[in-house]
């Protein structure tokens, strides 16, 4: 069912179902600000080079930059690629160095953010190029589901490109502890209270029952609860003030998250993802819900789906798609515009998402590829594209598609104190309710 709505004064669609989309985009209008504010035509300019900021700096998301970069260097010869990376999952470490470089007027030729509400403060100050003469030009516009397209657009405007699509509620789990435990790994917990219930199974046979990392990791877990909790519409809700943060089922939510967390290994908290996750690799503890770049992990880690781990919508959330694209942008002052253009075209060119997107584990932004290119996406990922096409869409808050930066950092702050037991279940919610008020 649709959960369109927007979010207030930028009008940017936090959560729609495909159905919903006409009189939406026919809301957006159309801008008059389709040049940078040079005056230039976007991404005219020096293409010697190209410098790229993203956070895909090791193991696997290193592995499917590269990929891409190959690509990226057999289509533009000319064009040096000047690789930026900077480690942090999640962006933790990238993000504060950008917003640093960004008001200095120092900008990189383009860096990784998030489809949706991240982007609005960059925006809102004047530091990105509206880039939807590009997507003209590209012909992107119909490459790319509705329900994205909509994410990307604010008051008319683009100000990204995106890559990738990647899904944000899902658990992933050992096999064997669940063997240890009693538990049939084919048969996941359908419920938050059902899954609860078996982590309790898993403590008594010795596990961890779940693990969790930095503060980004608890946002994504925290996250996958509150839909479960508050189902697809009400959690939509919460982006744009019709469900009150400080409400009731909220306050369940919460609940939910303190007993959960209550299970999780305390010495992992300021673990980036991949540490968090490898004790479900290494068969020492039971469940991680991560993002489905972890299925790259698993890969890399020469993990066999089925066998050694399996794979679930977080209990609740079966039929729910939380999305987050990965999205690249154009900066006012950027030192060399046109090898940022090329930089776009190669992103969101058929061939750049295939070589990419096959690597990283999400699956790709454009929906026009052929039964052939679909072959080269694993089992997981073919049937991620599967649910991206029926499910309802929400948007996720630790990957920027639901609040302004603003936002979710304080609520990730929020969350990282509550599990270093500085704050209570109640102090949680208040500091949740006051991070969205702020943002406002
Ligand atoms: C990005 C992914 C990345 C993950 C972990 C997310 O914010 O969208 O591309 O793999 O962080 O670093």
């Amino acid at each position: 069912m649709s959960v369109s709505t927007y979010m207030s004064r930028r009008q940017v669609l936090i959560g729609a179902s495909a159905t919903a989309l006409a009189a939406t985009l026919a809301a957006c209008g159309s801008s008059d600000k389709k040049e940078g504010k040079s005056g230039e035509a976007v991404g005219q300019g020096d293409a010697s080079q190209v410098d790229v900021v993203t956070w895909w700096q090791a193991g696997s998301e290193k592995d499917g930059l590269e990929a891409l970069v190959k690509v990226f260097n057999a289509q533009f010869p000319k064009t040096k690629f000047a690789n930026k990376a900077i480690a942090g999952g999640g962006g933790s470490q990238a993000k504060q160095k950008l917003a640093a470089d960004l008001s200095a007027g120092n900008p990189p030729d383009t860096y990784q953010a998030h489809a949706g509400a991240e982007l609005k403060d960059d925006i809102d100050a004047g530091y990105l190029q509206d880039v939807s003469k590009l997507y003209d030009e590209f012909k992107l516009k119909d490459a790319f589901p509705k329900t994205l397209m909509e994410r990307l657009t604010v008051d008319g405007a683009i100000y990204s490109v995106p890559s990738n699509i990647h899904r944000n509620n899902v658990v992933w789990a050992s096999v064997s502890v669940l063997k240890a435990a009693g538990l049939d790994p084919a048969k996941p917990a359908q419920t938050i209270d059902a899954w609860i219930s078996d982590m309790e199974k898993i403590k008594a046979a010795g596990y961890t029952p779940i693990t969790m990392g930095m503060a980004w990791t608890q946002m994504g877990l925290f996250e996958s609860v509150l839909i479960a909790d508050l189902g697809a519409e009400k959690y939509s809700g919460l982006f744009d003030g019709t469900t009150d943060w400080a409400g009731a089922e909220v306050t369940k939510a919460v609940e939910h998250y303190a007993k959960i967390v209550s299970f999780t290994d305390k010495s992992l908290y300021t673990e980036d993802w991949e540490p968090a996750i490898k004790p479900i690799m290494e068969g020492k503890a039971a469940y991680n819900v991560m993002g489905d770049w972890a299925v790259a992990g698993f890969n890399a880690a020469k993990k066999t789906a089925g066998t050694d781990y399996v794979y679930f919508p977080v209990p609740g959330t079966k039929g729910i798609f939380d999305f987050l694209a990965d999205s690249f942008t154009l900066p006012e002052k950027a030192k060399h515009p046109g090898g940022a253009k090329n930089w776009l075209s190669c992103i969101s060119s058929k061939e750049g998402q295939v070589a990419f997107n096959t690597v990283k584990g999400s699956i790709p932004a454009r929906t026009d590829l052929t039964d052939e290119e679909k072959k080269k996406f694993s089992e997981y990922q073919r049937s991620a594209m599967e649910d991206f096409s029926k499910d309802t869409i929400v948007s996720s808050i630790a990957h920027g598609a639901a609040l302004p930066a603003k936002a979710s950092n304080a609520m990730g702050d929020a969350l990282s104190k509550f599990a270093q037991g500085a704050s209570d279940a109640k102090a949680l919610q208040k500091a949740l309710a006051e991070a969205y008020k702020a943002a406002q």
